[in-house]
């Protein structure tokens, strides 16, 4: 689609997007991460700019990409970093979409000195949980420490396995996180990590439930920030 036939329905509307993946140290030269691109959080941002939003985006560690035109990025490492960075423009936003791959865990302790191979087999790494964003700022809006008007979008990345459905996976976890709109991708067989394509679904807790197919990740974000629009509108109807 090119921008000038977008429509211009976030004029006025501040979004906080989060992408790509954050790296946990584990001593000065070492770090747990994953695989996520940015590519996806990066096209929300950049679309969302042209319908005219106010955006914000915060972005962990990506494969190298352009920073959309007109939008602020804000660079952050760690999950922590992500979190203090996040909160802190969570009260001024009319949506928050966490399209980051944030570390579930990070290593205890980070040596200040790189850890030696030494002649023995490896001690194991101790890790610890890292707070979940997303759930959190479900959490800060039901404490009123954001305001309640404020629409909150989850990602979710699910292969399914012998105990259930990608699908089964996605409705436990929008119903787990709390949030609006949960964007989900089918994974594995080489599917969305590292690609230009994505396919999924797009389910909202009012149990609504759309396929989003395939597409580029341009079209995806437009499909993503319609509904986004929807959940402003009835809000004001
Ligand atoms: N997320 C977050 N903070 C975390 C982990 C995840 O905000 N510490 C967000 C992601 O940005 C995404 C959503 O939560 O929007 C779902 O992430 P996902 O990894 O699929 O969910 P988890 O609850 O971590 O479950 P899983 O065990 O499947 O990894
Ligand atoms: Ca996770």
């Amino acid at each position: 689609e090119r921008a000038d036939a977008l429509p211009r329905d976030l004029v006025g509307r501040k979004l906080v997007i989060t992408a790509g993946g954050t790296r946990e140290p584990l001593d000065p030269v070492r770090f747990l991460g994953n695989r996520s691109s940015g590519k996806q959080g990066y096209a929300l941002a950049r679309v969302a700019a042209q319908r005219g939003a106010d955006v914000t985006l915060i972005a962990g560690f990506t494969t190298e990409l352009a920073d959309p035109a007109a939008v602020d990025v804000v660079r952050v490492k760690t999950a922590q970093q992500m979190q203090t960075v996040v909160r802190k423009f969570a009260p001024d936003a009319d949506a928050i979409v966490m399209a980051a791959a944030v570390a579930d865990f990070r290593p205890a302790t980070i040596a200040g000195s790189k850890i030696k191979k030494g002649a023995n087999e490896p001690d194991s790494i101790p890790l610890v949980r890292n707070d979940d964003i997303l759930a959190g700022l479900v959490d800060a809006r039901t404490a009123g420490e954001i305001e309640s008007s404020t629409v909150i979008v989850g990602f979710a990345a699910e292969t399914g396995d012998e105990h259930g459905d990608v699908l089964t996976y996605a409705r436990a976890k929008l119903a787990r996180k709390g949030c609006d709109l949960l964007v989900v991708n089918a994974v594995g067989d080489g599917k969305a990590f590292e690609v230009d394509h994505n396919d999924g679904w797009l389910l909202g807790s009012d149990g609504s439930e759309a396929a989003l197919g395939e597409g580029s990740k341009a079209l995806l974000a437009g499909r993503v920030l319609d509904a986004v629009v929807a959940v402003f509108e009835s809000a004001s109807n």
